[in-house]
Formats: C-alpha cells, sequence, structure tokens
C-alpha cells in the first residue's frame, strides 16, 4: 500500500451503495473513488458524480483503468464470485458485499486466488466493525467458557427490497443469502477459531413476494 489515496471502483450503484459512498467520503483522502459501474448508467452517474469518477455499464472498462488499485463489489449476489474473481485476475483488492459468494467452494477459490497474488479480498460482513460487536468483543474474555450463543434477526418486509430478489429459485435461496452471513460471522467471531462440527438448516416461505425462503433457522455444532 502506498500513502497515496487507493483508487477504488465501485461495482453496483443500488441501495448498500449510499453507505458505502458515504463512508467513502467520511475516509477521504484514503480513498479516491475513480470510478462506477452499473448496467444503469444514470445510477453509476449519479454515484460518481459528486467524486468526479468516471461512470462505466461494464466493469471489464473500470478495470482496464490503471489508477483503479481496489474494487468495491455491491451487485446482486449472484455475480460477486464472478466479479471478484474478475477484480483479483486484473491485480486489484476486493471488497465484496455479503455474501462473498454463493457456495463454500467460491469461497475458497477466491481466498486461495487472491492469496496466490498477494491481494485484499474482504468481506463485507459490516456488523463485526459495528460498536456494540466491537464492545462485546472487549469483554468477551471477562464471560468465561461461552456454552451457546443465540443470534436472532427479524425484519419485516412486504415484499422484495431489490429487484432481483423476486427472481431468486428456492434452490438459490433469498433470507439466508441474506442474513445468514451475518449471523455466521458474529457466531464465528466469538466462538473464535473453531470451525463447526455439524451444521442444520431448515426453512419456510410465507410470503408471495418471492420464491424463495423468507424465513430460516440454523443450528451450528461446535467441538
Ligand atoms: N452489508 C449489509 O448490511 C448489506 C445490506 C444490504 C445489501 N447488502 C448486499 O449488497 C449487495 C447489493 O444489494 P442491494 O440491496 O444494494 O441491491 P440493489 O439491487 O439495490 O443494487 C444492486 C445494483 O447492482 C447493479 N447491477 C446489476 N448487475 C450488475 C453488473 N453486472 N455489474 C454492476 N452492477 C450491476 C444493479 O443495477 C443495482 O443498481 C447484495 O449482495 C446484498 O447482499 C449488504
Amino acid at each position: 500500500m502506498t500513502s497515496e489515496p487507493i483508487g477504488l471502483a465501485l461495482v453496483g450503484c443500488g441501495r448498500i451503495s449510499a453507505a458505502h459512498l458515504s463512508a467513502l467520503a467520511d475516509c477521504n483522502p484514503l480513498f479516491r473513488l475513480i470510478a462506477t459501474v452499473d448496467p444503469d448508467l444514470q445510477a453509476a452517474q449519479a454515484a460518481a458524480e459528486p467524486f468526479g469518477a468516471k461512470s462505466f455499464l461494464t466493469m471489464t472498462e473500470a478495470l482496464r483503468l490503471p489508477d483503479v488499485e481496489a474494487v468495491l463489489i455491491a451487485s446482486p449476489n449472484a455475480l460477486h464470485f464472478e466479479q471478484a474473481m474478475s477484480a483479483i485476475d486484473a491485480g486489484k483488492h476486493a471488497l465484496v458485499e455479503k455474501p462473498i459468494a454463493e457456495t463454500g467452494a467460491q469461497a475458497l477459490a477466491l481466498a486461495k486466488a487472491a492469496e496466490a497474488v498477494e491481494l485484499v479480498l474482504a468481506a463485507g460482513h459490516t456488523f463485526r466493525h459495528g460498536p456494540a460487536v466491537q464492545s462485546l468483543m472487549e469483554h468477551l474474555p471477562t464471560f468465561g467458557k461461552l456454552m451457546s450463543v443465540e443470534v436472532s434477526q427479524c425484519v419485516f418486509w412486504d415484499g422484495p427490497q431489490a429487484p432481483w430478489w423476486a427472481d431468486r429459485s428456492p434452490v438459490e435461496g433469498l433470507i439466508l443469502s441474506l442474513f445468514a452471513p451475518h449471523a455466521l460471522d458474529f457466531v464465528q467471531l466469538v466462538m473464535g477459531k473453531e470451525d463447526p462440527l455439524r451444521v442444520h438448516a431448515e426453512a419456510a416461505r410465507h410470503q408471495s413476494g418471492w420464491q424463495a425462503e423468507d424465513e430460516a433457522m440454523m443450528l451450528l455444532a461446535y467441538p
């Protein structure tokens, strides 16, 4: 890393990009937004304009810019693996919104690819950086041995909050892919280096706004 601002490309200028853009403005001069990418060019332009960045319809165009050293991927879940791999192949660091990929094998392939060329690959596990989790982690050593951890996340949505939610098939899943990364990241954080021995999951759908599950429970057994 140099002391110059890190040149960044934002890929996907939808709902969550607003939070990233606001954080970027706060991180000035650590980062400089060089480019934004979205098939909706108006969205890309609106995100780029306050930063004087360029906007593109495709990620390939942004990856060609030598000033782009890192890529922030905030596109629909199904694109994360392919886009993160393209970023690494182009020699760029990547921060990928959660889930970093759709399968464990894909996530491992990304980690190996980034490690092989000494690039930073990070997942957008926002909760671990929040004050509540940071404070809990500070006090964790005083709690003694953890016997069980319960995480509950409930949100009321009367329909898809992003267009691609409605297209997710039951096999691809929806709520697990949106929420489980937050819950699992938290559980892994407090459980330390141990990996679970067994994972059991049940899911169901109650609403008609999308085809995949809207409720899920996971049980993880640790050594
Ligand atoms: N960390 C969090 O707490 C948090 C919260 C919300 C969303 N997310 C994640 O952020 C990602 C985006 O979610 P969202 O709610 O902002 O969705 P969204 O649909 O509002 O935004 C996605 C954007 O990506 C664009 N896009 C589609 N295809 C693209 C392509 N090939 N290249 C570049 N851009 C493309 C869409 O046009 C859209 O503007 C998801 O992976 C989601 O899981 C994370």
